[in-house]
């Protein structure tokens, strides 16, 4: 956590794949007055983008991607960011299994990487933000005022991601399938899933939403 009160108003929620991150975030950014950007999902739209040009991902260099990001855009809204490519929303697309299976592929380009951060700081530059993703804390807003670092155990994650999808409790089969998923895509992001050495972590497994929520909205709080 860094005492700087220069540093920009942000707040940094890191973690791995389905820790819960983009709907604590959310709630931490209505609860502050702030806006909330899922930098996650700024990769994702990055990747539709080039999938759209239907050829194999083998052929995907990283100019192509690069030239693929400039069609993404950031829609401004009350509480967040809605993501647009050629100027229109393309938030179900982004959540679909062909972006997500392809994305680590994408955000793996130092390139990519850069061009994602300088939106995210931009962004930042211009609104209050409470932005979640891997590496916030770390290459983005070194200077945030407040880190946190989400963790949870992968059964549970695997179960929460059910839960929000399919409405129900996930059956054995599903949860280990679930989880198996969730433990690949950590491997292929742990080069850039990593803490900030002055992140606050917590582990959500046993704690609820709002408990979590009221714990980074007391922190954040005392520092404004
Ligand atoms: O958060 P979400 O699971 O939607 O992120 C999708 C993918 O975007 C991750 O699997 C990761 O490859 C990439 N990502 C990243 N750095 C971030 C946020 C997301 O590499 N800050």
């Amino acid at each position: 956590m860094s005492a700087d009160s220069r540093s920009p108003l942000v707040v940094t929620i890191d973690g791995p794949a389905a820790s819960g991150k983009s709907s604590t975030a959310q709630m931490v950014a209505a609860r502050l007055r702030m806006r909330h950007l899922d930098s996650g999902m700024i990769y994702r739209s990055v990747t539709a983008a080039r999938l759209r040009g239907g050829d194999a991902p083998e052929h995907w260099t990283e100019q192509s991607v690069l030239d693929a990001a400039t069609r993404v855009s950031l829609a401004p809204g009350a509480t967040s960011f809605a993501p647009r490519l050629d100027g229109e929303d393309c938030e179900a697309e982004i959540r679909g299994e062909a972006v997500t299976g392809l994305v680590s592929l994408v955000a793996k380009m130092p390139h990519v990487r850069a061009w994602v951060n300088a939106l995210v700081r931009a962004t930042a530059a211009a609104y209050e933000i409470v932005v979640d993703g891997r590496d916030m804390g770390t290459a983005v807003f070194p200077d945030a005022r407040l880190k946190v670092w989400l963790v949870a155990a992968p059964d549970e994650r695997a179960r929460r991601r059910i839960l929000q999808r399919m409405g129900r409790e996930p059956t054995v089969r599903e949860l280990a399938a679930e989880a198996a998923e969730l433990e690949a895509r950590d491997r292929k992001d742990r080069e850039q899933t990593q803490p900030a050495a002055d992140a606050v972590w917590i582990d959500t497994t046993g704690i609820t939403q709002v408990e979590q929520v009221e714990r980074i909205v007391g922190m954040a709080e005392g520092m404004r």
